[in-house]
């Protein structure tokens, strides 16, 4: 046994190899009880990897896991969890259709006379989620729940039966400041109980605020690990990208929007969205703020026609159009990014190459496939465009790490040179660098004329390449700014705010 003092689990030199890609190579990481450790790099450094090594979920290729000084060798998830080492993977992997204790207990529910005890689960699953400060009732649905709730049971899930080491794979990637909050209370909890925590995250703010070290890694390797109240957010990123981050967000270009491109006149969908009025032109960037819930997702599925209005009109270049189911927008060369890239957006066993080809396929038509140099070419340009990194675009997009697969999705709509663009979130899991870029390709395609509708969390983001911002709260559309009024400052005052004037 090792001391008290003494990591409760260490990794040694371990290493993964994919057909054409390198993972890991020689990974060090050592977790001592009772601290935060957050682990960083950029899409593809190996960070996941790095958490499904430990766990047993992949088979490494060499290296040793040492649990409380003795080698272990998990074979997969469960078996790490019966070690005390439980695991929330970036892919949440809960059932919604079944009830909240369903789900905390699926596959070891408490039996009676050879049946399920529904009454004993549901007092067993409120006993453990009143002890991470959550009051709900077990017996509902996990759907009617907040993601942050979702994502409560999941670590409650993955701790109950362990107790030593608990590993986040970016679970604040979808919340809003509230629930990390309520997010953050339980790791405290934890973390006061002694078990180490690692924590996976694009969110370098919460990384200063919640952890005690970090460990960095980069292409697969171990770059460096900090104690973080010995460090700063720069020398963080310097770390992670191998250079200095040297795109710094620009002041906003002055805006010259040019004609009308779409206008919708008291859109709404009764219990969606109150009615809304927007115009968008040409080279312009309209962002959508508002926190999680507050319509920002329902306004763009509205206009896509993902979400079918029942009241309003639209008009697309001055003429009348249905927007009534997305087949008509993307006649339009309407496009929608979606926020959840894994129910909306990738089609996991397709190859990159096909995932990133879809959208135009499908507008051309099934029954007249694109030619085979053609898509190629276009897939080269846009990985090549966008950075994605990944061995093969062969690959099935499911095996790229899921940053880089958020890049393919942005890819897929480029590639149907869409007239108007809507992105929901487009930088959610993205690292700093790529980041930069967005927001620089952003910029670019508004110079180049095409209309943008941007919803995003992001306030610093949307400040800088937004030539109007609309702010909605509970499911309206609030207050518009302009001009020199676009500041984050405004917008939290208009997100905060008693209501505000008129509805826009
Ligand atoms: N099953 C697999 N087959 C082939 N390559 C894989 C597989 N799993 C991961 N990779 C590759 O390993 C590398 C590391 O991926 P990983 O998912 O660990 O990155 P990450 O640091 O978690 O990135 P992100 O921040 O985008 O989630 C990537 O290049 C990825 O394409
Ligand atoms: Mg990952």
């Amino acid at each position: 046994m090792a001391s008290a003092t003494g990591p409760v689990l260490e990794c040694k030199g371990i290493s993964k190899f994919f057909p054409g890609a390198i993972a890991l190579d020689a990974v060090d990481l050592a977790l001592y009880p009772g601290e935060v450790h957050a682990l960083l790099g950029e899409n593809g450094a190996g960070k996941s990897t790095l958490i499904k090594c430990l766990t047993g979920a992949y088979r490494r290729d060499s290296g040793k896991i040492l649990l409380e000084g003795e080698e272990v060798s998990p074979q997969s998830t469960q078996d790490s969890q019966k070690l005390g080492i439980g695991t929330v993977y970036q892919e949440v992997n809960l059932l919604p259709n079944l009830s909240i204790a369903e789900n905390l207990f699926l596959g070891r529910q408490p039996m009676r006379h050879g049946f399920i005890s529904q009454r004993r689960m549901n007092s067993m699953a409120k006993d453990l989620l009143a002890e991470f400060g959550l009051d709900v009732n077990p017996a509902e649905l996990l759907s009617g729940y907040s993601v942050a709730v979702q994502q409560v049971v999941a670590i409650a899930r993955a701790v109950e039966l362990s107790g030593k080491v608990l590993i986040l794979d970016e679970p604040t990637a979808s919340l809003d400041r509230d629930e990390v909050e309520l997010l953050f209370s339980v790791i405290e909890k934890l973390k006061a109980r002694g078990l180490a925590i690692v924590f996976i995250t694009h969110f370098l703010d919460q990384v200063f605020e919640i952890s005690d070290r970090a460990t960095i890694l980069r292409n697969g390797r171990l770059i460096a690990t900090r104690r973080l109240a010995e460090t700063t957010q720069t020398e963080v990123i310097t770390l992670m990208l191998g250079r200095q981050l040297e795109h710094r967000i620009q002041d906003r270009a002055p805006s010259e929007a040019g004609d009308t491109l779409i206008e919708l006149r008291n859109f709404a969908k009764r219990g969606v969205i109150d009615p809304f009025n927007l115009t968008v032109r040409k080279g312009e960037v309209v962002g959508l703020a508002g926190l999680l819930g507050s319509g920002r997702t329902e306004t763009a599925n509205l206009i896509f026609g993902a979400v079918q209005a029942d009241q309003g009109e639209a008009l697309f270049e001055g003429r009348k159009i249905g927007l009534r189911n997305p087949r008509e927008a993307v006649a339009h060369r309407i496009a929608l990014c979606p926020e959840d890239r894994k129910s909306d957006g990738i089609v996991g066993d397709l190859s990159v190459r096909e995932n990133i080809i879809l959208a135009l396929q499908a507008r051309q038509g099934w029954h007249r496939p694109l030619p085979k140099a053609k898509v190629n070419e276009l897939a080269e340009a846009y990985v090549k465009a966008l950075d994605i990194r990944l061995a093969s675009l062969d690959m099935p997009i499911r095996l790229l790490s899921g940053g880089n697969q958020q890049k393919a999705l942005l890819a897929r709509w480029l590639a149907t040179n869409p007239s108007f663009l809507i992105l929901d979130e487009p930088t959610r899991g993205i690292d700093v660098g790529a980041h930069a870029e967005i927001i620089a390709l952003i910029e670019r395609l508004r110079e180049d004329g095409m209309a943008l509708l941007v919803a995003s969390s992001e306030l610093e983001e949307l400040v800088a390449y937004s030539t109007r911002v609309i702010v909605l709260r509970d499911r309206r559309h609030v207050t518009e700014l302009k001009g020199d009024e676009i500041t984050t400052s405004n917008i939290i005052t208009a997100i905060a705010d008693e209501p505000l004037a008129e509805a826009v």
